[in-house]
């Protein structure tokens, strides 16, 4: 397969690179750092890159056409940060990670979504935390809960061009992205676990990938909670 992967520089996306190429896939990897990409590329010869900053449409890169006819293209780049205080809202704050999580995956999908093939798989990583309001994740919240929404409604939409789409949604993985948390985090997986669950439901066809799944069952069954009950909860774990 050819699969495109965002944000291969580290954590879940690196880990799905490094996989994806050690079985003999051919990946191009997307990032910023133009050290790390090369780092990456020492792993595997079937590892390409492009180097540019997804949330700055006007310099995304033209593909080569052997970077053309995708089967496999994988938004995974994000960020979080946290709204520390909502009573002196951070708009600047709040643009940043929607930014790259929500607009750089439109921006995306107009620059590559038609160098996908016919059969193809468009693959959202959004996150557990669109389940439920936690917080100080204003930000990162709302950019994941708009993420999935967009899968849905792309899933939908897409089925008549012969595009599948798979939404992801991690709950805790040790990543450079979760080292920065103060609290604990429970059920945390490694990048490696994240991956290989992410290409076992690939490969099975899934429309939504969500693990670990004791974590993912506890955090439906708060949701099903009414919101007065839920915001009495989220208060105590700050
Ligand atoms: N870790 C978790 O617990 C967790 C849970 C649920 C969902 N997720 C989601 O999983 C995805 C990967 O997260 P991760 O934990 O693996 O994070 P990570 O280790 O911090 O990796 C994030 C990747 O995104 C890239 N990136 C960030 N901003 C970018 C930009 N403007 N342009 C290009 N690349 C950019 C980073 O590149 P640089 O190295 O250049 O910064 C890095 O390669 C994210 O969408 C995250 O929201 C993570």
């Amino acid at each position: 397969m050819r699969i495109m992967i965002t944000g291969a520089t580290s954590g879940i996306g690196k880990a799905l690179t490094v996989a994806y190429a050690g079985a003999g896939h051919q990946v191009i990897a997307c990032g910023r750092s133009a050290d790390k990409l090369d780092e990456l590329k020492q792993e595997s010869s079937h590892i390409d890159s492009l180097c540019f900053d997804l949330t700055d449409f006007d310099n995304y890169p033209n593909l080569a056409s052997e970077q053309t006819g995708l089967d496999l293209l994988i938004f995974n780049a994000g960020d979080c940060e946290y709204i520390d205080d909502a009573l002196n809202f951070d708009a600047k704050r709040f643009e940043r990670v929607i930014n790259i999580n929500l607009i750089s995956v439109a921006y995306g999908l107009q620059a590559w979504l038609k160098h996908l093939k016919p059969g193809g798989r468009l693959v959202l990583v959004s996150s557990s935390a669109r389940l439920l309001p936690l917080p100080r994740a204003e930000a990162y919240g709302a950019s994941k809960a708009a993420l999935s929404y967009l899968g849905r409604t792309l899933a939908i939409d897409l089925e008549k061009h012969q595009l599948a789409v798979t939404t992801v949604h991690p709950g805790f993985v040790d990543t450079p992205l979760t080292e920065r948390n103060t609290f604990t985090m429970p059920m945390i997986v490694s990048s490696e676990q994240a991956a290989a669950k992410i290409i076992q439901g690939l490969d099975k066809g899934l429309d939504e990938i969500s693990f670990p799944s004791v974590f993912i069952f506890f955090m439906k069954c708060l949701r099903c909670l009414p919101f007065s009950w839920w915001r009495k909860i989220a208060k105590r774990i700050v």
